[in-house]
């Protein structure tokens, strides 16, 4: 009767208390609720909304509800970074070795690819030998030694989460705003660090397309951290366009090591260095963003940030050799080019299709069973405010040679480009910063 009322209670919008949700977070988990009264919940939540308590209470509840990463034996201020997921966001491979390159410490829980976004995981699994999972102590003693460790989160980490977010995906519940943040928040705060930089991304590629849903989501999952003890930054960044130019898994991993020998595009740089900032900002090794900002591209500049990627791959079991010798990474049977069929300046990119693409060349999990082809890609060779003419390359494919996806893929990238007569400028990649302070705009 409780489950009933409860399900009654928020759809008529009334405040559920944290006995309340915890009642309904725990009798699903324990297979007391079943689907369909959890399924009713989650639908009313995202008509209702949650208040800011509520929130809360609910991360809480599914923290709670599995187990909980122990850091305590890593020395210092531990330091993590969230996206909302993007695509192409090549970002974790960059930002990880460079702030602790610069004085902070990364123990990083990361995810598998979500939807048409891919995941840090498979990324790093393009490395020969690279080893994700791992035991807890073997994990604190590298984070100790190298000061970065990126491991594979699991499902027992805030275990409600995976099982709710199965049932979300089924019924239509994913882009609800205090159930994204509970979600992402539940399983940050299970990974155990002391200080969290939000990336919530917005625009076309993003789960959050519109800048008002982002800023909300934003000061939903701060006022969580924050209420947690943590201390945590959310910067709301554009995905109108892909980030960087390679999306897939080895050729991310390419482009990573790119960046960090001071040959990476523009826009991962700036946004590697703003995350970066403010991660060593919240971890007190700078004093202000403008500090953090040139001691990340100075440790760009001295190589100091490739050193320790190569040290935390060693570290992790993989052949530290990728990092002079890109060419160890899986490659792909064939490259295509992609040519345009028409001339004028690139105005827009969609970052979904450019994923979806990716998908469809292999870069995906196709099936729950199916082994991923990590060699497969995409790598733009145009972005936003480039020229180009009929019949030159646009992007180039990196293909296991099957032509059926080769097809289906070269016209979903064909249709992601708007070209148009006129230059634009590159999309704005800076939009705010979200503490506890407030909201800053950024430029
Ligand atoms: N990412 C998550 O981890 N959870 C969500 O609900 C959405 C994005
Ligand atoms: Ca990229």
């Amino acid at each position: 009767m409780r489950t009933y009322e409860l399900i009654k209670r928020k759809r008529d919008g009334i405040e559920l208390s944290r006995d309340d949700i915890g009642y309904m977070i725990n009798g699903f988990v324990n297979g007391d609720i079943p689907d369909y009264q959890m399924a009713a919940f989650l639908m009313a939540i995202y008509f209702r909304g949650m208040s800011p308590r509520e929130c809360i209470d609910l991360t809480m509840a599914m923290l709670q509800s599995g187990v909980k990463v122990d850091l305590s034996g890593i020395r210092g201020f531990k330091v993590d970074k969230h996206s909302t997921g993007g695509v192409g966001d090549t970002t974790t491979l960059v930002l990880a070795p460079l702030v602790a390159a610069s004085g902070g410490i990364v123990a990083k829980m990361t995810g598998r690819e979500l939807g048409h976004t891919g995941g840090t995981v498979d990324k790093l699994l393009s490395i020969p030998g690279m080893n994700v999972d791992m035991p807890e102590e073997r994990f604190v003693q590298i984070v100790n030694h190298v000061h970065v460790g990126l491991i594979a989160q699991t499902a027992t980490l805030a275990h409600a989460d995976k099982q709710l977010y199965a049932l979300r995906n089924a019924t239509a519940t994913i882009d609800s705003i205090p159930l994204i943040a509970s979600s992402i928040m539940s399983k940050k705060l299970a990974g155990g660090s002391d200080g969290i930089v939000l990336d919530i991304k917005t625009g076309v590629g993003a789960f959050t397309q519109q800048y008002e849903d982002a800023l909300k989501l934003a000061r939903t999952m701060v006022d969580i951290g924050e209420g947690a003890g943590k201390k945590v930054v959310g910067l709301i960044t554009g995905m109108e366009q892909p980030l960087g130019k390679a999306i897939g898994n080895a050729i991310e991993v390419q482009e990573a090591i790119d960046t960090l020998n001071g040959k990476g595009p523009a826009d991962l740089v700036d946004l590697v260095a703003e995350l970066g900032a403010n991660m060593l900002l919240i971890s007190g090794v700078v004093s202000s963003r403008d500090e953090g900002i040139n001691l990340i591209k100075h440790n760009i500049e001295t190589k100091r940030g490739l050193e320790k990627l190569g040290e935390l791959i060693e570290a992790q079991g993989g052949d530290r050799e990728v990092i002079e010798n890109p060419g160890l990474l899986p490659q792909p049977r064939v490259k295509i080019e992609v040519e345009s069929a028409g001339s004028g300046y690139v105005e827009k990119i969609n970052a979904l299709d450019v994923g979806v693409a990716s998908k469809i060349l292999g870069a995906g999990v196709k099936t729950k069973d199916d082994p991923i082809d990590r060699s497969t890609g995409i790598y733009l060779n145009k972005k936003v405010g480039d020229a180009v003419e009929k019949g030159e390359s646009i992007a180039v494919l990196y293909s296991d040679g099957d032509k059926g996806r080769i097809n289906t893929a070269r016209t979903r990238l064909l249709n992601a480009y708007t070209l148009g007569p006129a230059q634009l400028d590159e999309p704005r990649l800076f939009y705010a910063r979200i503490s506890r302070e407030g909201v800053e705009e950024l430029k």
